[in-house]
């Protein structure tokens, strides 16, 4: 079978005592078939991005010009980074940008999602402003930290007596945002994010599409993949659609307790999908108002694991603490590179019975033995299996996702598109920051700031 796998074995009892049953699924079968057709019929933006070629067709239109650059470095935050990170870091081999241009033949990436200055210096240190294109992504044009890095790198670009239009390409609302109306007035290139897609839902837009392709990546295969698990994950039977079973799955063991869903990737290149992830399920799910508007605070705290790494940091808690986590595994069949341990010491035991054999072995024997202490502990466990790391098999994973974070949001009856906790923060910094048109709120938060307890030591 082709692409990525779903094992949901070790959820289900026997395998997990007090496990979920497959009765508990099938009275579900009919809520699940009426969400997927409701899924449909709203017809959220990302549903059909993978049919359509027009995003795909403009960011090649650009290629042969963002290829030429030494250097692209990515300015966005959140939806408009956290994609672009996890397709870089599973697509493109680890060392990347130190290989030499002639074995890269692209530019090097570097995608800067944060305003702290060590951080944007240290990326800023390794670019030499002549040859690199800044692509600034920020949907609506405003969040703080895309525009102060915007700022930063224009700053940096008039400094050298550089054009803005030969060295910006801004991806962002095709309507609205400040953003849009420099891109007018100055000429400056700019590629659309669709008004109907959210930015952790538009990886598959032009947010993740140029860097990936900028760095060489197969952005039609990544399209192939996310097509073909559109058809699983839109079909409405439970047990053949595998994003609706894993949100029925994490729904059901959270309406138990299990506040916690876990990620855990056995492969340094799947750890950013992690990442991505993350934000998904958070910013979805976590929300205050159900749709009828009742308070309900709920959502699950996803959290992300690095096998082996965290085995010595972390599976203690996973085994052993509370019956609060249900932990996803993302299994890499085929490296990309092989190391056979080399037969040193073999009058050691300690050590000869690691000799002659490859690193993957040993990494991926260490994700059995986690999974079967888990399932030995009676903790939930699934895995996602990819057979390799290609744009094909990363493409279904996050259709996959994002389909599920929605068949989710539709279980736990709260809208998964928006994000008003995260708007409040925003507002707030730019109050903070004497934005103009902010002086209410800066009110507000310096009385909150002057009256409330302090205990500081
Ligand atoms: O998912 C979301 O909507 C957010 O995480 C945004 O992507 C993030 O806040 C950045 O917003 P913008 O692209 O408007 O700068």
């Amino acid at each position: 079978m082709k692409g990525i796998k779903f094992d949901f074995s070790n959820v289900f009892q026997p395998n997990i005592e007090n496990g979920l049953s497959e009765e508990e699924i099938n009275q579900y079968s009919d809520k699940i078939e009426e969400i997927v057709e409701r899924i449909l019929k709203e017809n959220p933006g990302f549903l059909n991005l993978p049919f359509t070629r027009v995003y795909i067709d403009r960011v090649l239109d650009l290629k042969n010009w963002v290829q030429s650059f030494e250097s692209v470095v990515v300015l966005g935050i959140g939806g408009s980074a956290l994609g672009n990170q996890a397709l870089q870091v599973a697509l493109n081999p680890l060392n990347y940008n130190v290989l030499p241009r002639e074995i890269r033949k692209t530019p090097k990436i570097f995608i800067i999602d944060n305003v702290d200055p060590d951080f944007v210096a240290s990326n800023l240190d390794q670019i030499d402003p002549r040859t690199t294109l800044f692509n600034v992504i920020s949907k609506s044009g405003t969040t703080a930290e895309a525009m102060a890095n915007y700022l930063v790198a224009r700053g940096i670009v008039e400094c050298y007596g550089l054009d803005p239009k030969s060295h910006f390409l801004f991806t962002t609302d095709p309507e609205k945002g400040v953003l849009k109306k420099i891109a007018e007035r100055e000429g400056i290139r700019t590629l659309e994010i669709p008004p109907h897609i959210g930015g952790r839902f538009s990886v598959l837009t032009p947010v993740g599409l140029l860097s990936a392709l900028a760095s060489g990546i197969d952005i039609i295969d990544l399209y192939n993949g996310a097509k073909d698990m559109h058809k699983k994950v839109t079909n409405p039977n439970i047990w053949e659609n595998p994003a609706a079973l894993n949100a029925l799955i994490h729904y059901l063991y959270y309406q138990r307790g299990y506040n916690i869903s876990v990620m855990m990737a056995y492969s340094n290149k799947l750890y950013l999908l992690a990442d991505w992830y993350r934000q998904l399920w958070a910013e979805s799910l976590g929300k205050k108002y159900n749709l009828k508007g009742d308070v309900v605070n709920v959502g699950q705290t996803p959290i992300k694991a690095l096998g082996a790494t965290d085995q010595h940091s972390q599976v203690q808690l996973y085994n052993e603490g509370p019956y609060d986590k249900i932990i996803t595994f993302l299994q890499l069949e085929n490296f990309q590179r092989n190391i056979i341990i080399p037969k040193i010491h073999e009058e050691f035991s300690e050590l000869s019975y690691l000799g002659g054999k490859s690193l993957s072995t040993l990494l991926n024997a260490e994700l059995k033995a986690t999974e079967y202490a888990l399932t030995e502990n009676n903790r939930p466990n699934l895995k996602v299996i990819f057979p390799q790391t290609n744009p094909y098999n990363i493409g279904q994973f996050f259709f996959a996702y994002e389909f599920q974070t929605v068949v989710m949001g539709m279980l736990l009856e709260i809208n998964p598109y928006d994000q008003p906790g995260v708007e409040l923060g925003k507002t707030v910094t730019f109050a903070l920051m004497n934005r103009m048109g902010y002086e209410d709120v800066r009110e507000n938060v310096e009385k909150q700031i002057k009256n409330k307890k302090q205990v500081i030591i």
